[in-house]
């Protein structure tokens, strides 16, 4: 089994949720825009997710790299400590 192309998500315009005809870009402007933090929060505020389930995993991995790209306070504290930006 090989692993999960993270990257593919990056591309706004590639269908993520396909019961509800969501792009990985409104999922990933719904993360910003809303503070979205949990796949619930995705699901209420754009319908992704809420149908067969099955973009749920991928659904995760942008809310994970959003995460990453925003840290919020407590995570640039301790990037602060290690001296990384
Ligand atoms: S593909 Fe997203 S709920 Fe079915």
């Amino acid at each position: 089994m090989s692993a999960p192309d993270v990257e593919q998500w990056r591309d706004p315009a590639k269908t993520l949720c396909h019961c509800h005809n969501v792009c990985a870009g409104r999922v990933r402007e719904t993360v910003a825009a809303s503070g979205a933090r949990s796949t619930d929060d995705v699901a209420r505020a754009c319908k992704a997710g809420t149908g067969c389930k099955s973009c749920l995993p991928d659904i995760e991995t942008i809310l994970e790299q959003e995460r990453a790209a925003r840290p919020g306070i407590l995570g640039r504290f301790l990037r602060f400590l290690r001296g990384s930006r």
